[in-house]
């Protein structure tokens, strides 16, 4: 008997078997299609949004896939913002972001609709540096420069955590207050988020709690 004729015992055939396979597989491969093609769609599109950044009322037109990174580095220009590792773990791309510290790199422009974005050009007093650009000067707590900008945006949201009584991971005692100091293990658990690859990291601590200690009129 030919291999691909039905057997006596009416069991399929190897032809029949295939058959059956390939009709049974098409639905999900145009299933697939369909769900691909739907995704498509669904990952390209803009949205008009509205932002105060630094300030500044804006309405734009964003892509639904950018993040506030991309942003603010290619579509308004500001460099500041660094990207590092574009993962979330380098601190390089900090921002406020409705006066939180936020990694821009890891949220999406679209979802921060009507919010006010605070980046490092933002920071700086009309009559001057922020507090905490002059004591990052003051205490060389910079080489190359490229954290800086992220080290600096977190560390001015770092002040008014602790001011809040906000309790961190070496913080002892956890009933919310604000403590009369803020020690430099409270300074490197807060700013750990943010790294440092030149390693200015004794001068940062040193700027941080120079501006912490000198009290809320300087920030
Ligand atoms: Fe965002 Fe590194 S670039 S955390
Ligand atoms: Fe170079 Fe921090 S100053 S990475």
């Amino acid at each position: 008997m030919p291999k691909d004729e039905t057997t006596p015992s009416g069991d399929l055939t190897r032809r029949e078997a295939l058959s059956t396979i390939s009709l049974a597989a098409a639905p999900l491969v145009l299933g697939a299609e369909t769900v691909a093609s739907a995704a498509d769609t669904s990952t390209t599109g803009t949205l008009d949004i509205a932002l105060h950044v630094n300030g500044k009322p804006l309405h734009l037109m964003v892509d639904t896939r950018s993040t506030l990174l991309d942003l603010l580095r290619e579509q308004l220009g500001l460099t500041g913002t660094k990207k590092g590792c574009d993962h979330g773990q380098c601190g390089a791309c900090t921002v406020l972001i409705q006066g939180r510290r936020v990694n821009s790199c890891l949220t999406l422009a679209a979802t921060h609709d009507g919010e006010e974005i605070t980046t490092v050009e933002g920071l700086a007093h009309s009559d001057g540096l922020h507090p905490l650009q002059t004591a990052f000067i003051d205490h060389d707590a910079f080489q190359c420069g490229y954290c800086t900008p992220g080290q600096i945006c977190s560390a001015s949201a770092l002040i008014g955590e602790w001011r809040r009584g906000d309790a961190s991971f070496v913080t002892a005692d956890l009933i919310p207050k604000h403590s009369a100091i803020l020690s430099d293990d409270e300074i490197r658990e807060r700013m750990s988020g943010n790294i440092c690859r030149c390693g200015a990291y004794p001068g940062i601590v040193a700027a941080v709690r120079e501006v912490a200690q000198a009290g809320p009129s300087h920030v």
